[in-house]
């Protein structure tokens, strides 16, 4: 039962320091920064320090945006990591999250949906504060998809870089004009072979066998997910919009998932929303999986574009596959 309201309270993010550009992929693989260029839009993207985990991407996105809010630290009440790549099986980074900002006495728990972990996440936020369970969650999208990349693949490797994203929620009070107006999770396990890390799980054990056929890293039919990319992106939001009454027309800002620069503006052009309204900088940070819609967000709050009051839709994409929408007034 609905008997609060949810709203973003404020966004942080973090990317590490290490630039690896289209130029440095030249001299890894058989590849050239024109093609990166043109058929992804990316430019560069970070890579984590040696001694960089998942956990320390996350906690430094985490302080940032309680730090942005007005949301005390003790005060949150249930910390959602989105994550693919964490730093262990288990426990999970949540929980490693939780220990290092000094925070007890909550649940924390990872939420794994690929790239639209974040969506999933904020959702799930979303529903315990609108049943009045929690009153601040703190989610936070991060991956280290460096670690799982095969560095040897010029399919996959030029794709992926390493951030982490974060959002506080919290119950919005009467008069609040922020609030979350809807949400839409969707999956289909049926193509989830496309992409996929096959071993390390219960189903391939770590072994010699499967570190020399290279199962520990990213395998992806780009073909077939950018096509299903374009699609479940866009029925997700329509879907949304309709439910709410609206239409491209009326949204200030669209956030989609940061894949490829043509993902982006086929949905766009589906959507019938000029390319000023949709956040893009895929160019600076390449696919950060679950970590490119809070860290786009919240680059483009810091830059003033996107303002209080304003109407945003988030949609994303991703292994499982899964796929969702949310439309906020921010
Ligand atoms: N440099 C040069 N050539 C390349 C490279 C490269 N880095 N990568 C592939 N190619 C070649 C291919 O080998 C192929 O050559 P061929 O025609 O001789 O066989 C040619 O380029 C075309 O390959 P395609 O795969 O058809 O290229 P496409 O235009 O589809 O672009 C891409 C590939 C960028 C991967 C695109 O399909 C895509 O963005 N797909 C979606 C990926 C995605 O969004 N994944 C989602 C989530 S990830 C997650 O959830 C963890």
């Amino acid at each position: 039962m609905t008997l609060y309201k949810a709203k973003f309270s404020s966004f942080g993010s973090y990317a590490p320091a290490k630039v690896l550009t289209n130029q440095d992929l030249e001299r890894m693989v058989d590849t050239t920064d024109e093609w990166i260029r043109t058929r992804t839009g990316m430019v560069e993207r970070r890579i984590a320090a040696d001694d960089e985990a998942a956990s320390d991407l996350a906690y430094h996105a985490a302080v940032n945006a309680i730090e942005a809010s007005t949301v005390k630290f003790k005060e949150i009440d249930l910390i959602i990591v989105a994550t693919i790549s964490g730093d262990h099986a288990f426990p999970s980074t949540a929980c490693i999250l939780q220990k290092r900002l000094g925070l007890k006495g909550m649940p924390a728990f990872d939420l794994a949906a690929g790239c639209t972990g974040f969506i999933y996440a904020v959702d799930v936020a979303k529903q315990f504060i609108e049943t009045g369970a929690v009153k601040h969650a703190l989610v936070v999208g991060v991956e280290v998809l460096s670690r799982v990349v095969n560095w040897e693949d010029r399919n996959t490797c030029v794709l992926f870089g390493d951030a982490a994203g974060a959002a506080v929620i919290s119950r919005a009070e009467p008069g609040d004009i922020s609030h979350i107006m809807g949400s839409l999770m969707d999956a289909d396990g049926a193509h989830g072979e496309h992409l996929m890390q096959a071993a390390g799980g219960s189903r391939l054990p770590a072994s010699q066998a499967t570190i020399d056929a290279n199962q520990h890293t990213i395998y992806m039919e780009g073909n077939r997910i950018f096509k299903h990319a374009v699609r479940s992106m866009y029925a997700s939001s329509d879907a949304l919009l309709k439910s709410s009454n609206l239409t491209g027309l009326d949204i200030d800002w669209v956030i989609p998932h940061q894949a490829n620069t043509r993902i982006i503006e086929a949905l766009a052009n589906r959507m019938k929303v000029p390319m000023d309204k949709v956040i893009v900088n895929i160019q600076k940070y390449g696919n950060t999986s679950s970590a490119t819609i809070p860290l786009a967000i919240d680059e483009a709050i810091r830059a003033n574009m996107i303002r209080r009051g304003d109407i945003m839709l988030l949609t994303s994409f991703g292994a499982g596959l899964t796929w969702g929408s949310i439309l906020a007034r921010y």
